[in-house]
């Protein structure tokens, strides 16, 4: 049987699975492990079950154990493992794409929707249970018949797309090429930055981390989004470069940001904290049910594949 570090506590449903099939190495402290537990723990075994929070460098890789030949993440983003380390080491990577895009699409648009509505500041009115109403009070953006830009237009942008569609929303998007004429929809591509966000009253972020889209978000491609833009990040913090963020947002350039990622997280920039139109989530994008089964379910077929000798489905590098 082969032998699995897990470095995360998994649903029971998934864990009863993982236990079935491998010799399960399994944290039940549930803690994020260092990377000198990560390279000890797995020094006996065939393979690694991780979690994004689990970063993987290429220190790490080179340190780890030539037993072990994969590295199962529990996220569809990979931005924790360095897949070239990995695959000079012969270590292959997967990851869980498909099953969280449902999911991630629905907080994308919460974000847009708390961010644009208010929903932090209304919440801290409504706990004083003596709020004033008024005519104009707590006004926010309407989504309705807006343009709409996302960012990264791949399964979960698109999902963002069809749901933004029920807001009458026009929209465009920026991705590495453009999509035929089936998953495009109708939306308007934009082969550039500039042109996407001169065009985003709503911005998603829907892109994967790479050293392309780190702080892709700066001061200057801020300035290229029409004055009050309201902008989501359900895909990774680094994609904004979060100083330029707090100065627009306290400008008002930015009416509000809708966040589910964090640069360095769990930590947030204090700043981002003093400011009220920030309506902030703790990295919620996949979390239901269904859905974390589904990411334990897959992460299980990647490994149980790549031990029946074939190449699994979600192998990235
Ligand atoms: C992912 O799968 O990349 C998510 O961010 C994890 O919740």
């Amino acid at each position: 049987m082969k032998k699995i570090l897990v470095t995360r506590n998994l649903l029971p449903e998934n864990e009863e699975r993982v236990k079935k099939l491998f010799d399960a190495k399994l944290n039940k402290a549930d803690n994020i492990l260092s990377a000198e537990e990560l390279i000890n723990q797995s020094k006996d075994c065939d393979g690694i079950l991780c979690i994004g929070g689990n970063k993987f460098d290429k220190a790490i890789i080179d340190q780890l154990s030539s037993s072990v030949k994969i590295i199962a993440n529990y996220a569809v983003g990979y931005n924790n493992v360095d897949v070239d380390a990995a695959k000079q080491k012969g270590i292959v990577v997967t990851n869980t794409p498909e099953v969280l895009t449902d999911a991630t699409a629905d907080i994308s648009i919460l974000l847009l929707l708390g961010a644009s509505r208010r929903a932090y500041e209304g919440r801290k009115h409504a706990e004083t249970q003596s709020w004033n109403w008024s005519t104009n009070f707590l006004m926010g953006k309407q989504m309705s018949n807006k343009k709409l830009g996302i960012l990264g237009m791949g399964r979960i942008g698109r999902a963002v797309a069809q749901r933004a569609r029920g807001f009458g929303m026009e929209i465009h998007y920026h991705n590495r090429s453009k999509l035929s004429p089936d998953l495009e929809l109708g939306a308007t591509y934009h082969d550039n930055i500039k042109s996407l966000f001169s065009q985003s009253d709503f911005l998603s972020i829907n892109c994967p981390a790479t050293a392309e889209t780190t702080n892709l978000l700066n001061e200057e491609t801020i300035n290229f989004l029409p004055d009050k833009a309201v902008v989501a990040n359900a895909a990774r913090g680094d994609i904004i470069d979060d100083a330029a963020m707090i100065k627009a947002m306290k400008s008002g350039k930015i009416f509000a940001l809708g966040l589910d990622v964090y640069n360095g997280e769990p930590k947030i920039n204090e700043e981002y904290l003093q400011l009220d139109n920030l309506f902030l989530l703790p990295h919620l994008g996949s979390s239901t049910k269904r859905t974390r089964i589904d990411m334990g379910d897959r992460a299980i077929d990647n490994l149980e594949t790549f031990f029946s000798g074939k190449t699994p489905l979600d192998k990235v590098n």
